[in-house]
């Protein structure tokens, strides 16, 4: 696996985000909020929002001292509100290294340990393996595979749910 970090991210990643989040064959995988073209603009707006939460729930991913990729958590509201969703993405040079995999797995322990939620949950589209992949060997099970649900770029797509749920704490050794 190639060495990387997650840190928060800050308005100097702002060229980096820019020149790796640009790419088609990201954006296709992404929701429509992921931009595609990725301006400056977007970009500006994206790193305002990442640095806003405190403990962040968005950090960069680094690789010697570059800003090459994405990972967030999103608590969600009401009586979902014990559920998070995880999006990520990496600039297409960087894939297949195993980074997204560690990456999901080092999130997955930050969020339980930061955030009062149950269960971590990531919805790929039907078509995207390495982020199924990437999910399945990161421990997350697939709850469900909902038929065609998803609109993008003027295609229906499944939905797959994966999730993983907070462990239960270690027995008292009183
Ligand atoms: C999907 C994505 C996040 C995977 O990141 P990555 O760092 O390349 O993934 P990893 O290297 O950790 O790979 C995980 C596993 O999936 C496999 N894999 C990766 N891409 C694959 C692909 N396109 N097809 C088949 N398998 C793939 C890897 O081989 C690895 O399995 P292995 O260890 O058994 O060989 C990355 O390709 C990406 O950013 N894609 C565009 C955005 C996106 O899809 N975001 C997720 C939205 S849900």
């Amino acid at each position: 696996m190639m060495k990387f970090k997650l840190r928060p991210w800050t308005l100097e990643d702002l060229d980096s985000l820019v020149r790796y989040a640009d790419n088609f064959n990201i954006a296709r995988n992404m929701s429509d909020i992921f931009p595609h073209p990725y301006t400056y603009e977007k970009g500006r707006a994206f790193i305002e929002i990442a640095t806003k939460s405190d403990p962040p729930n968005i950090l960069a991913i680094e690789v010697e001292s570059e800003t090459v990729g994405g990972i967030g958590v999103h608590p969600q509201h009401d009586i979902y509100r014990k559920n998070a969703e995880m999006g990520y993405w990496l600039a297409e040079p960087f894939w297949g290294k195993g980074i997204i995999t560690e990456a999901i797995r080092l999130m997955v322990d930050y969020s339980f340990a930061n955030l009062d939620i149950a269960r971590i949950y990531a919805r790929p589209f039907g078509h995207n393996i390495g982020s199924q992949r990437a999910l399945e060997k990161a421990g997350f099970v697939l709850e469900a595979k909902l038929e065609n649900t998803f609109y993008k770029n003027g295609k229906y797509q499944d939905e797959l749910i994966y999730a993983i749920r907070r462990p239960a704490e270690a027995e008292s050794q009183v």
